[in-house]
């Protein structure tokens, strides 16, 4: 299938300006493109305005502010068939509930130009479904981000039998353009890629937390210290690859296959019950020591983008 997505347009649209949407807001202006947003919710403008301009120093300190940066070049609208004429991409951010997704998708379609590309940032919800709310979906694809898109480089991208191929390979451009780091998905499961990663490691924290083998501090500390560190240079698989000393990720897994055997038949099934709950609260109260949300959210900030230029600026070839 070939379709021809256009590649210089200068709008994008962004449908639901929350916790996502303003954060790709910050990121497509900071690109130089023109915005166009629709949000109905109270204060959704002035709180976008406000938050554009918490995050474009932020952008800044990375150097992903284009010379044509301009901030008024966000401009709200009344309705989301308005907000999507004339932009050639479209970053749909609402609720994560499908018949918003579809109630929304259904109004737009009738507006959309012909070469746009609409990406989702659906968490959970399946491209399958969601397609139902567009006479062609083949111009629909998942665009996923990590919070907040406009720091976290990666962005995940799904279709499946209806999707057009030129369209991702569209987004796939588009987002690289932006600076962001693209992976494809090439079948849909529940949460995608990174959330199961992430959603694996909690697991096993929880669980040495509640069969009492470590506190929630030293779970964190053994993860920032030790293998998160790692993992914000090169992957799993690369990094046992090397491990091997050289012989390979073949070798290292006939060194250690039968050790890792053995860990992952002891690795734990939790459930966040009311006891699995409290642990974990009592225990994240102890490592905050009187820190508050505020505090902890700044110095997550300030250290993701230390970590992020230190990252940017040392990566001198592509390693994983
Ligand atoms: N929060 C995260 O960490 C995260 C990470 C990746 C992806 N996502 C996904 O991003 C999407 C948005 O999540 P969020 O956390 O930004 O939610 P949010 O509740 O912070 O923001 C949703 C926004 O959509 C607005 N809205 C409601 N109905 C609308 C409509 N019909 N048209 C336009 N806007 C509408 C709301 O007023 C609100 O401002 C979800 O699909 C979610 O799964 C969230």
């Amino acid at each position: 299938m070939s379709r021809p997505f256009s590649q210089t347009f200068k709008s994008v649209a962004v449908l639901g300006t929350g916790v996502i949407g303003a954060s790709w807001a910050s990121l497509f202006l900071a690109k130089g493109y023109h915005v166009r947003a629709y949000d109905p919710g109270l204060d959704a403008e002035k709180k976008t305005r406000a938050y554009i301009a918490s995050a474009w120093p932020q952008l800044n300190t990375l150097g992903q502010v284009a010379a044509d940066f301009n901030p008024d070049h966000l401009t709200f609208f009344a309705s989301p068939e308005e907000a999507v004429k004339g932009a050639g991409f479209i970053q749909e951010s609402v609720p994560e509930q499908l018949p918003i997704k579809l109630e929304l998708y259904q109004r737009i379609d009738p507006a959309l130009e012909l070469d746009a590309v609409i990406a989702t940032s659906a968490s959970g919800l399946l491209i399958k479904d969601l397609q139902k709310g567009f006479r062609d979906p083949s111009r629909f694809l998942l665009g996923h981000p990590f919070n907040p898109p406009h720091l976290i480089p990666l962005v995940e991208l799904l279709g499946n039998d209806q999707t057009n191929e030129a369209a991702i390979n569209a987004a796939k451009e588009f987002y690289e353009a932006c600076g962001k780091v693209t992976i494809r998905v090439q079948k849909e499961v529940p949460a995608h890629v990174a959330n199961r990663l992430q959603a694996a490691v909690w697991r096993e924290a929880i669980h040495l937390v509640s069969e009492g083998v470590a506190s929630v501090e030293d779970v964190d500390k053994a993860m920032t210290a030790g293998p998160g560190l790692r993992w914000s240079v090169m992957g799993p698989h690369m990094l046992f690859g090397l491990g091997s000393g050289g012989g390979g990720i073949g070798e290292f897994c006939s060194r250690y296959g039968d050790s890792f055997h053995r860990w992952w038949d002891n690795l734990g099934q939790v459930t966040l019950d009311t006891a699995t709950i409290k642990a974990l609260v009592d225990g994240l109260r102890a490592e905050e020591n009187g820190r508050d949300f505020a505090d902890l959210a700044d110095q997550r900030d300030r250290k993701l983008i230390a970590v992020i230029k230190a990252l940017n600026e040392g990566d001198t070839e592509q390693v994983n």
